[in-house]
């Protein structure tokens, strides 16, 4: 988009999903203004539970055609306390994500200046990992299914699938995004000792790929170690490619390890181009603290620096994340991060620092 006008498809969503993202819109749309380099506009897309129950759909059935009409999407939470999680998440999300074939899920996490990690075992820097989580196959790819309903033998299967073209690609992927990293390092997680087919594909491709990246150090740890070596060993960690299942959990827990599920970023990127990416906070609804006006919003302030470097702005997203450090250095922090400000204070904060840079 040479022209540096974005159109932005704006999903809030559910929960906190709101919140947090009409907040990253003020964010964004501020910092527009301030650097002139670039305009970017936000059409509000109301999908979600709402539109459930009103409509009987989580989205239009044309979802990838009106999502194709954008140049990135931005998106909240799906998920609420009255309807089954696996209705919302495959009525929105997951009805996004395999079909626009957003294949590499990459899940950054970084312990913010002002902040800390809990790990007494990590270094005065804190915590600066990359995760790469594929995201079309795996466990969540929808292959299985339930039959003698309402038996005692009833029976219910949730296939695992691994394609070669699947694994090849996030693998390549992964040592690219680990070769742009100064320590270019990979970590290729797996469970290729109890789960023989799949997970051993997996082994066999990332040796293969790494023949194309002599200059990647790269080393495997199967899954119930890895979550070890992440507590014990942080710094002996930088970036890590695992599958789509293992990577969802072992996410959560590198968010919590660096200071928050909070802080923590998500983007669905199509890296071939050829349909819009998808950028969204790793957390959920979070049904806890909804309405109470006290939900993190840096997690969503980070997915949109990285969908502006994604759409070309990489100057944009680097004045955007400078502000927000400022921001957490000065002790403007909400309560998962041990302070006691609201998502309108952290977000009138960053403005104001947004307005210094004009
Ligand atoms: P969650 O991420 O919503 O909440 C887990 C914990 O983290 C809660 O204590 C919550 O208060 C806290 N938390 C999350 N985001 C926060 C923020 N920005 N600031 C401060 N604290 C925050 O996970 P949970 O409870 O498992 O899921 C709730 C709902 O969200 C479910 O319906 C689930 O299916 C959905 N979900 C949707 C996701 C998505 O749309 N990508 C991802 C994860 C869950
Ligand atoms: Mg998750």
């Amino acid at each position: 988009n040479k022209s540096r006008r974005y159109k932005i498809a704006s999903i809030p969503a559910d929960g906190i999903g709101p919140e947090v993202v009409s907040a990253a819109i003020d964010v964004v749309s501020k910092l527009a203004k301030t650097l002139k380099t670039f305009t970017i506009e936000f059409t509000h897309i109301p999908w979600g539970t709402a539109y459930y129950k009103k409509t009987g759909a989580y989205a239009d059935e044309n979802v990838l055609d009106v999502l194709r009409s954008y140049d990135a999407a931005l998106f909240g939470s799906v998920g609420a306390p009255d309807v089954p999680d696996h209705i919302s998440l495959w009525g929105l999300l997951l009805a996004i994500r395999g079909p626009l074939q957003l294949y590499a899920n990459v899940r950054p996490v970084r312990t913010f200046p002002g902040t800390q990690s809990p790990l007494r075992t990590v270094g005065a820097k804190g915590i600066d990992w990359l995760l790469v989580r594929e995201n079309s196959e795996g466990e969540y790819a929808g292959h299985g299914g339930r039959s003698h309903r309402g038996q005692t033998w009833e029976t219910a299967t949730e296939v695992a699938i691994f394609t070669y073209t699947g694994i090849e690609r996030i693998m390549r992927f992964a040592f690219t995004a680990a070769q742009t990293r100064p320590r270019k390092f990979l970590t290729v997680v797996t469970k290729s000792n109890s789960m023989r087919n799949g997970m051993v594909l997996w082994d066999e491709v990332a040796l293969k790929v790494s023949k194309d990246f002599p200059d990647v150090n790269w080393d495997k740890m199967l899954v119930d170690a890895m979550t070890v070596r992440m507590v014990n060993q942080p710094d002996s960690l930088d970036t890590i490619v695992g599958t789509n299942l293992h990577m969802d959990i072992l996410s959560d827990l590198a968010a919590a390890l660096a200071g928050s599920i909070g802080v923590a970023p998500s983007s669905n990127l199509d890296p071939t181009r050829k349909n819009p990416s998808l950028f969204e906070p790793v957390h959920g609804s979070a049904f806890d603290i909804t309405g109470k006006g006290v939900a993190n919003p840096v997690a969503t302030f980070w997915s949109a620096a990285e969908m502006l470097a994604w759409l070309g702005e990489e100057e944009a997203k680097e004045k955007l994340m400078g502000c927000v450090e400022r921001v957490c250095e000065a002790g403007v922090l909400t309560r998962d991060l041990g302070g006691t400000a609201s998502t309108k204070d952290v977000t009138k904060a960053v403005c104001d620092e947004i307005e210094l840079l004009g």
